[in-house]
């Protein structure tokens, strides 16, 4: 009998992880700000906000911590809270917003911070939080191109001491890196290539020689858009082709509907901050 038995072969690990995130309360689409967004199109805030608790059932199903933000009246992207900023250990950088019409979200969330421990730090450039900022590892990968300014990217590693790596987007379906690169796990993630210019998706193919890569049509319903504890990887429910290969690569897929919540263009990660450890 061997001693030390080999795990399977893709076997993953979960681990528990530390979450924020904010209710829709307020959720419309009243102005336009990425393609996903029409304003004509009506919203229904109950369904969005059922769609929600749903995800949030599904965190505490898997034994992870919530922790809520309180949303305010006139802020209807303010559930989108990977955007509020980026937390690693004690460190708590805030978001500074390109769009005026969620400027406010900063305070908001710079509130919270406060009121949870954290001494909010801020950046002289446009971050918008974990929409760009993905942490893999010990690396951070750092979208630019629409929203989160290249030189922020700079100002977050000062701040943080993370090694960071910059990504070019350049499809503007795709305008945050959480909507074009999936976290997986701290080596793997998962990306759609045309989201990226020719020079960052060669970086990605050096960083992640086993990076799985998503078609068009998981891409198109945000498939990518998901949050992982390492073994779970909650996801949009239509990304049926991604929930495929993320189980033949040994992962759990657990599929929920934020169709509301496309409207504002996003889905699961835009819903959750992540504390980091
Ligand atoms: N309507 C919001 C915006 O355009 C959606 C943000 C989605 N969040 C994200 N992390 N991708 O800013």
């Amino acid at each position: 009998m061997p001693t030390d038995v080999a795990a399977p072969p893709h076997a993953r690990k979960s681990s528990t992880r530390h979450y924020a995130m904010t209710a829709p309360e307020y959720f419309t689409v009243e102005y336009a700000i990425n393609p996903w967004m029409d304003t004509s199109t009506p919203v229904d805030t109950e369904r969005a906000l059922a769609q929600w608790h749903e995800l949030r059932g599904i965190y505490a199903d898997l034994g992870h911590t919530v922790d809520l933000v309180t949303p305010r009246a006139g802020l209807p992207d303010m559930v989108y809270a990977a955007n509020g900023g980026f937390l690693v250990a004690r460190t708590a950088v805030v978001a500074r917003f390109a769009y005026p019409q969620r400027a406010a979200e900063a305070d908001a969330y710079a509130e919270w911070m406060a009121r949870s421990g954290f001494e909010p730090l801020t950046t002289q450039h446009v971050n918008e939080g974990q929409g760009d900022l993905l942490l893999v590892g010990s690396t951070l990968l750092a979208g630019w191109g629409f929203r989160t300014d290249r030189r922020a990217h700079d100002e977050i590693a000062a701040l943080t001491g993370l090694t960071v790596e910059s990504l070019e987007l350049v499809d503007p379906r795709f305008y945050h890196l959480d909507t074009a690169l999936a976290v997986l796990d701290d080596t793997t993630v998962a990306y759609y290539p045309p989201a990226f210019s020719d020079a960052s998706r060669e970086r990605l193919r050096q960083l992640f020689g086993d990076a799985i890569e998503v078609s068009s049509a998981d891409a198109y319903v945000l498939g990518l858009n998901v949050v992982s504890d390492g073994r779970n990887v909650v996801l949009p429910a239509a990304a049926t082709g991604f929930a495929e290969q993320l189980r033949h690569a040994g992962f759990e897929p657990i599929g929920v509907d934020l169709s509301e919540l496309l409207k504002g263009g996003g889905s699961v990660k835009c819903c959750t901050l992540e504390l980091h450890s």
